[in-house]
């Protein structure tokens, strides 16, 4: 089967969510969670940002030999400077530099003519080439650009030294087939092709960011960038856990595989929210709190016969301990009397009807109900006797 690589930039695009700053000290403890987890490369900041990003990148590239650690560069010689600076002490030093090529962005923004931005990408990337083992190159807001001269400023980037070339959905527009399209399009038109990886990188402005770096998959991406829990610039970019158990449940579709250890997916999970003071939302799935909860009686009936009734991800292939059956209004008899046994609880069969009764009534006055809400119900039932 073959790989497709992981690039995590939640250290990079992840920090730029809003009210986000980590420090070295945290920084590296995410880093070395993310070489357990297994990714294939981490990006640990943008060195040219500030003297504390370059010393936290520096500190990673040192430290961290079991991914390749790269670092964010603009078209820009003391960008690029920077961060060979930060890198230079890896095992491989790789730069990820980018300049914008969409007309609004070129208009707008860099106030450039497209001749104009492709002198200057293949400058900074024929530089980078000369100092750096690898150099990936972003057309920023690729998604936007015309896909001719998005062709042309590829060929013309690989010619001058690039080996990865990354398509971002800069700002979340793209949807699913038409970003297949796109990888299609270039396979096609741009005729150095062949001698570079594609790589995918994806914002959820529209909820799409999973989807869509599925749809480069299938079309020839071979290296997907995202962050854990999804975080990152305005809505977020491609969440890498959702992305990595969607290829590895669906291999019957993609045949593809990750390299990552999808049992440290929960750890890593909670260690970034943890530092980054970002809440895992309850129902995000992989990992949100409810992901392997099931309330309604109907669902916890069929999983407690047989669990691929309502769980098409088992929650130890994540690195949770188990699913849970979550006893509420709409939990079922089965789920009731289940719970009671679990908790040691011994209430003849006669009785389960009637307790049943008594627990659909608090429940439907309650969100949740509780194990303590349980033996209270048992309890006052063996006193009334
Ligand atoms: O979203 C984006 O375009 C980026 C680039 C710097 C790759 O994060
Ligand atoms: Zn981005």
């Amino acid at each position: 089967m073959q790989k497709v690589k992981i690039f995590d930039t939640t250290l990079r695009d992840g920090e730029q969510s809003a009210g986000v700053n980590l420090n070295k000290s945290e920084k590296l403890e995410i880093a070395r969670q993310l070489e357990r987890l297994n990714v294939d490369i981490i990006e640990a900041g943008f060195p040219a940002a500030s003297p504390g990003d370059l010393a936290s990148v520096k500190e990673i590239a040192r430290t961290i030999k079991g991914a390749s650690v790269t670092g964010l560069a603009r078209a820009v010689i003391t960008d690029i400077d920077a961060a060979w600076e930060a890198l230079k002490d890896g095992a491989e030093p790789r730069l990820h530099t980018f300049i914008a090529t969409s007309p609004i962005h070129r208009q707008y923004k860099l106030k450039q003519t497209k001749e104009q931005v492709i002198e200057t990408a293949v400058q900074t990337v024929k530089y980078a080439a000369s100092k750096f083992s690898v150099v990936q190159w972003s057309a920023e807001d690729a998604c936007r650009t015309e896909l001719p001269f998005l062709a042309e400023i590829i060929e013309e980037v690989i010619k001058a030294g690039a080996r990865v070339i990354n398509i971002p959905d800069t700002v979340g527009y793209i949807n699913p087939e038409e970003y297949g399209a796109v990888f299609d399009y270039l396979f096609e038109n741009v005729p150095s092709i062949g001698k570079v990886e594609l790589s995918t990188h994806c914002h959820d402005d529209l909820g799409l960011a999973v989807a869509n770096s599925l749809a480069a998959v299938k079309h020839g991406a071979r290296q997907v960038e995202g962050t854990i829990n999804g975080i990152g610039e305005r809505a977020g970019n491609t969440s890498l856990e959702e992305l990595a158990v969607a290829l590895h449940i669906r291999k019957d579709y993609f045949n593809l595989e990750t390299g990552l250890n999808l049992q440290e997916i929960s750890r890593t999970s909670s260690l970034i929210s943890k530092l980054t003071g970002m809440p895992v939302p309850p129902n995000k799935a992989v990992v949100g709190r409810n992901a392997f909860a099931h309330e309604s009686g109907i669902h916890q009936d069929g999983v407690l016969k047989e669990k691929t009734t309502y769980e098409i991800i088992s929650p130890e292939l994540v690195g949770f301990q188990n699913n849970s059956l979550v006893l509420g209004k709409h939990s079922g008899r089965h789920a009731f009397r289940n719970r009671l046994q679990e908790l040691g609880l011994s209430v003849p069969e006669e009785d389960i009807k009637r307790l049943f009764g008594v627990f659909k009534d608090l429940a439907d006055r309650k969100k949740e109900m509780t194990d303590e809400d349980l033996v209270a119900i048992v309890l006052e039932e063996r006193l009334s006797k």
